[in-house]
């Protein structure tokens, strides 16, 4: 039996997860309100509510999967990347808790995670797919070759996916994060209303930065005729911004599919929650006969789940590490 405890802390999230031999018991997720007051995560409080939520969110983890800590063979926690002061607080508990219980580390990617959480459930991609990583910091196109063996083909220059929603969100007024809401939103509204600037990138790459500029500078000149157009038309501007997102998202996409003549396709981190990327998807996959996998809604945003599962299959590798492991913001793919 291969019991292993995994604890995601890299952003604004507390997660621990409980895998038994590569089935997930228990998931618990600590989400924190706090931010929402300063439009985006501000590190230091972050780092201090992971302090407060650490223990609490372990004990319930270990409670909800039946499992003593006296059972557990192993300690997976996420490396990076991601804030330092939130990474801190997960790995200093993994290796105390790992050096109490004498039991190996396991250090996890954060982004290689995301991708790897196609696999707790059924049906599962088969090798070698194509991921699109979309998360509050990433954007990657990801040729997945095996479990650990990755390599991004295409990535954004600027801004990520997320935050290009994030952004647009702050301009409209909506709260941190924006994501979820700007898809509440474009429900309601017409995505053809409104047009922004699409970004002329080489190859495979994104960028982001240039349509939240125009989304900006739209809204200016709307306002300057109609000081209540975002109120009159908050559902359209929402829905019309999500439209050009999953646009660019998808074309580059479908773009990789072709050149790498891959038809396994799946999507994950954040943005994969949102319901325009997966009916653009799924519509695609239906044109282009792909195989698409689309996470579970609790596996897209930040959760120890799928640090658990990176975490089993390293575990299956021997792949440990030592007590002198640190986090890093930065992570080499
Ligand atoms: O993967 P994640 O939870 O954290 C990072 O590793 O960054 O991604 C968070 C991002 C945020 O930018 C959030 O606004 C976005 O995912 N997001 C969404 C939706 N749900 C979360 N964006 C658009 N539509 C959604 N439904
Ligand atoms: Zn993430």
């Amino acid at each position: 039996m291969s019991v292993i405890l995994a604890i995601e802390s890299s952003c604004d999230e507390t997660s621990v997860a409980i895998c038994n031999n590569g089935k997930i018991t228990a998931n618990v997720i600590a989400n924190q309100t706090i931010h929402k007051n300063y439009g985006g995560v501000i590190p230091e409080l972050a780092s201090r509510v992971h302090q407060q939520n650490i223990v609490p969110v372990i004990q319930q983890a270990l409670t909800d999967a039946k499992v003593n800590k006296k059972e557990l063979k192993a300690i997976a926690f996420t490396r990076g990347p991601g804030l330092l002061g939130s990474l801190l607080v997960g790995v200093s508990f993994a290796k105390s808790f790992a050096l109490a219980l004498d039991l190996p580390l396991i250090s996890v990617n954060h982004m290689h995670a995301h991708i790897l959480a196609h696999f707790i459930d059924d049906p599962k991609p088969k090798f070698p797919f194509l991921c699109l990583t979309v998360s509050g910091g990433h954007t990657q196109i990801v040729l997945v070759k095996d479990y650990f063996n990755m390599e991004i083909v295409g990535e954004t220059l600027d801004d990520a996916a997320g935050e290009a929603f994030d952004k647009t969100a702050k301009i409209l007024g909506l709260p941190y994060p924006g994501g979820p809401l700007v898809d509440k939103h474009a429900k309601q509204g017409d995505p053809k209303a409104f047009k922004f600037a699409d970004p002329q990138i080489k190859a495979l790459d994104y960028s982001f930065s240039g349509l939240k500029t125009s989304i900006l500078y739209f809204i200016r000149a709307q306002e300057k005729e109609n000081p209540n157009f975002i109120a009159d038309h908050l559902n359209d501007i929402c829905a019309s911004v999500q439209h050009s997102i999953v646009h660019i998202l998808l074309s580059k996409l479908k773009k990789a599919a072709l050149q790498y003549g891959i038809k396994e396709i799946a999507i994950a981190g954040g943005v994969s929650a949102n319901s325009g990327l997966r009916q653009g998807l799924q519509s695609m996959a239906d044109q282009l006969g792909w195989n698409v996998y689309i996470p579970a809604f609790e596996y897209c945003t930040d959760n120890a789940a799928m640090i658990a599962i990176a975490g089993y299959h390293k575990y299956l590798n021997g792949d440990f590490v030592g007590q002198d492991v640190a986090p890093l913001s930065r992570m080499e793919f």
